[in-house]
């Protein structure tokens, strides 16, 4: 049996934090094992990298950046992801392939193409089977991240103009996957975003193996 693999993406400020930890909790409530993680940062070796990629204080060069975080993605899927779900447990991932797709693809303007091979190549082609986009304008997402008085880390600091370039790249990602991309509108209120995506997954685990359908 394979568990349930969801990941999250939106740029930051989208509430996807929020949102993950919502589903989760109310996942374990009606019964299911779940699995919270994040990249960068899921393991202790992804610690390391989520403090060279978001704290260290001058240039990373952008190739050195799309391995640093395909390094953390690597470790991360072999060593806790993967395990998991041949466990047959549900695992909700905050930022996934997509992630370096849209930030150093988009963003960095790297090779989009590229960029997801080396993620594949890094993962060996784990895909998971939905992807919830938190869709925000910039403007507004940076808007909260202010009123959060939160001190930026080097890829918050980014212009707005990185971050329109980021969420278009992630609508081109929805547009061209419907079949793995939930798109949600971020400024609906959080309870109302919740219940889209309860509503969602547990049409997923209903269809999978039949449980999970509580509401
Ligand atoms: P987080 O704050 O949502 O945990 O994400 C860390 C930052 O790293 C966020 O600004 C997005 C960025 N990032 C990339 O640029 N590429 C990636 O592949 C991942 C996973 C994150």
């Amino acid at each position: 049996m394979t568990g349930l693999y969801v990941t999250f993406e939106g740029l930051d400020g989208s509430g996807k934090t929020t949102q993950l930890e919502r589903l989760a909790a109310w996942l374990r409530d009606v019964g299911h094992t779940v699995v919270a993680t994040r990249e960068p940062g899921g393991t202790e070796v992804g610690q390391l990298v989520r403090d060279i990629v978001l704290h260290h204080r001058g240039d990373i060069a952008p190739r050195a950046e799309a391995l640093l975080f395909a390094a953390d993605r690597a470790h991360h899927i072999a060593t806790k992801v993967r395990p998991a779900l041949e466990r047959g447990e549900v695992v909700l991932q905050d930022r996934y392939i997509d992630s370096s797709v849209a930030f150093q693809g988009g963003g960095r303007v790297l090779d989009p193409g590229e960029v997801r091979g080396l993620s594949e190549w890094a993962t060996e082609g784990l895909y998971p089977e939905l992807t919830v986009l938190l869709d925000l304008d910039p403007a507004v997402a940076r808007g909260r991240i202010d009123a959060a008085q939160k001190v930026f880390d080097r890829i918050e600091a980014e212009a707005v103009e990185f971050n329109q370039r980021i969420r278009a790249a992630y609508l081109a990602m929805a547009e061209a996957h419907p079949e793995r991309w939930l798109v949600l509108d971020a400024t609906r209120t959080p309870d109302e975003l919740q219940a889209q995506l309860r509503e969602h997954v547990a049409g997923l685990l209903t269809s999978r193996d039949g449980v999970g359908g509580a509401a």
